[in-house]
């Protein structure tokens, strides 16, 4: 009895070292004793580049986002390309439309000169979402670290790994959901929609060749649609940029499910959250109720950045964000 006891709890304690398994091992504070202002040097650094360009809260938070669900929460979406490798930044999913690399950067520089060798910039990276977060959103919570960089990225594995703007609720639900993430999480994170931009090519089939009947996507509103192709004209050599959520472009809030409701869903798998049954009455209920969307916003953040972390001895710390040891 006694021996059976002590197996569970050996089996168990194994459990958690089990290898890629390895989000359990992520700590708040970790930082605390070889790096003590390491977030507070994020946050300044970050909050610093905000008030110059809002922008690049949104672009941060996006950055995460692609990092997290290609190999895991690792850097890799931080690695430049070389002659020999064309790296995840370099897919078209991510260039030229992810921005805030160069804040990354600036706080990587600041901590190698404060304390050597120590910080991860997946970790750096993780950091910087949750104070965009913060200061595009009042929105607050402690990230567990302890994440290592991975030295792999490759370009092709981007677009097997994010999903298209064209996908459906249910094809969302899919995608979320091979990376170990809820229904509800998928909805309450699309909510991140609600600041930044797109570029016209994102959604612009919505305004001119829907299908075959129907040139414009008739779960748009007309009059957004008529704005938005003010916006976005149908033949141009540039591809412009238009607010993800044109109500209050710049602020982390539950604004977006209201546009929803409104039929102002800009990609077509925003508007797909309202008009499927499978995610309807969520849409309708961070539309209403907007500190339980911010805190399931914080807490599935956390969540999607437990996905296939390195730990421990796995990976490295890099030195430059942009390029492996
Ligand atoms: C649900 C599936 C998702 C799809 C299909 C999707 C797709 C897209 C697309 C196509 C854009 C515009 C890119 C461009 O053309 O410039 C965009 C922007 C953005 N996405 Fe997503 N996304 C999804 C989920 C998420 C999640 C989970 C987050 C973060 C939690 C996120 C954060 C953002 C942000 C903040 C922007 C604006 C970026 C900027 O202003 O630079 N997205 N997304
Ligand atoms: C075009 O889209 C509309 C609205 O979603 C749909 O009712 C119609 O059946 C579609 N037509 C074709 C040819 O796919």
């Amino acid at each position: 009895m006694r021996t059976a006891l002590v197996c569970l709890i050996a089996l168990m304690a194994m459990q958690v070292m089990v290898p890629g398994s390895s989000s359990a091992s992520l700590k708040v504070g970790f930082y605390k004793y070889n790096c003590k202002e390491a977030e507070t040097i994020i946050r300044n650094t970050v909050a610093k580049a905000i008030s110059k360009n809002p922008g690049v809260a949104p672009g941060i938070i996006r950055i995460y986002f692609h990092d997290c669900f290609v190999r895991g929460c690792d850097g890799s979406v931080l690695i430049d390309s070389t002659s020999s490798n064309t790296a995840e930044k370099d897919s078209p999913l991510n260039n030229p439309s992810l921005r805030g690399f160069e804040v990354i950067d600036e706080a990587k520089a600041k901590l190698e000169a404060y304390c050597p060798n120590t910080v991860s910039c997946a970790d750096i990276l993780s950091f910087a979402a949750r104070d965009s977060a913060y200061y595009g959103g009042g929105i607050n919570y402690a990230v567990p670290a302890g994440r290592r960089d991975g030295r792999i990225s490759i370009a092709a594995e981007v677009i097997q790994n994010l999903p298209p703007p064209f996908l459906d609720a249910n094809q969302l639900k899919d995608s979320f959901a091979r990376k170990g993430l809820s229904l509800d999480e998928m909805v309450t994170l699309s909510g991140a929609h609600s600041f930044g931009v797109s570029h016209c090519s994102s959604f612009s089939n919505r305004l001119y060749n829907f299908n075959a009947t129907h040139p414009q996507d008739p779960s748009m509103d007309r009059n957004f649609a008529a704005f938005l192709k003010t916006k976005c004209p149908q033949v141009s050599s540039n591809d412009p940029t238009v607010f993800l959520d044109t109500v209050t472009p710049n602020r982390l809030d539950s604004q977006y499910y209201k546009n929803l409701k409104y039929s102002r869903g800009l990609l077509t798998s925003d508007q797909t959250l309202e008009s499927s049954p499978l995610t309807a009455e969520m849409v309708t209920m961070n539309a209403k109720n907007s500190k339980v969307w911010s805190a399931k916003f914080a807490s599935a953040m956390v969540h999607m950045g437990s996905i296939d972390v390195l730990t421990g001895r796995q990976g490295e710390i890099r030195k430059k964000c942009r390029v492996v040891n």
